[in-house]
C-alpha cells in the first residue's frame, strides 16, 4: 500500500500512544495490557502532554489519511529520562508501525524522515534504546545510529544529525 509521510500534530496523540504500546510490546507478548502500559509513567513519558514545545515527529498515512505508523522524539529531563537518554537536550526517539503494515519500508521511511526533521529543527544528535534481539536494532544501525551504552538486553544508541 502506498504511503506518504506528514508531520505529527497534536491530535495524533492517541495514535502515538498506540505506537508506543507497539514499541514497548514489540514481541507481541501482550504481557501487559495497553491500559496498564499507558498508566506506567516510565512508558507514558514518551507521549504524555503531546505535542509540547520541542516535540517533533512524523506519521505515515495511507491514501485515505489513515495512520500506518509513527516516529517521534521529545527532549526529556534527566530526572524523568527515558531508556535512551544520552544527555541534556538530546531528543529520544520512538518508532512503531501497525502490525499489518510492517516490512514494506514504512518504518525505515519514518525513521529517516524523523531524523531529517530533528536535524532541521536544530538538533545535533538523536537517541533511543532498543533491545538487541529486536530486528529494529539492525535498522537503526543501517540508518547511522551507533551504540553508546549496552545494558543486559538493550543498547542505547545515538545518531549524529549534522
Ligand atoms: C521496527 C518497525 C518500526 C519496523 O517497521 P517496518 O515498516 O516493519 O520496517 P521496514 O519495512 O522499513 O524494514 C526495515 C528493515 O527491517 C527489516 N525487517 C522488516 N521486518 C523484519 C522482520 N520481521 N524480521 C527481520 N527483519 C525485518 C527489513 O528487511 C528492512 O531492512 P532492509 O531495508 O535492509 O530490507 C516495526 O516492525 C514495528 O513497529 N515493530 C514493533 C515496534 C518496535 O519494535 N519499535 C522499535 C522499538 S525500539
Amino acid at each position: 500500500m502506498a504511503h506518504r509521510i506528514r508531520d505529527a500534530v497534536q491530535t495524533d496523540a492517541p495514535f502515538l500512544a498506540d505506537m508506543l504500546v507497539e514499541a514497548f510490546d514489540w514481541t507481541g507478548s501482550r504481557s501487559r495490557s495497553r491500559v496498564e502500559l499507558l498508566a506506567d509513567p516510565v512508558v507514558n513519558r514518551y507521549v504524555r502532554g503531546w505535542r509540547r514545545p520541542g516535540d517533533g515527529g512524523v506519521v505515515a498515512v495511507d491514501d485515505h489519511g489513515a495512520p500506518l505508523g509513527a516516529c517521534w522524539y521529545r527532549v526529556l529531563p534527566k530526572r524523568g529520562a527515558g531508556y535512551g537518554w544520552v544527555g541534556p537536550g538530546v531528543p529520544e526517539l520512538t518508532l512503531g508501525v501497525r502490525p499489518i503494515h510492517r516490512a514494506r519500508g514504512v518504518g525505515r521511511a519514518l525513521l529517516a524522515a524523523a531524523c531529517d526533521q530533528a536535524a532541521s529543527g536544530g538538533h545535533q544528535r538523536i537517541s533511543l534504546s532498543v533491545e538487541r534481539t529486536n530486528f529494529a536494532w539492525r535498522l537503526y544501525v543501517s540508518e547511522g545510529f551507533v551504540v553508546l551504552e549496552s545494558g543486559t538486553d538493550s543498547d542505547t544508541m545515538a545518531k549524529t544529525l549534522r
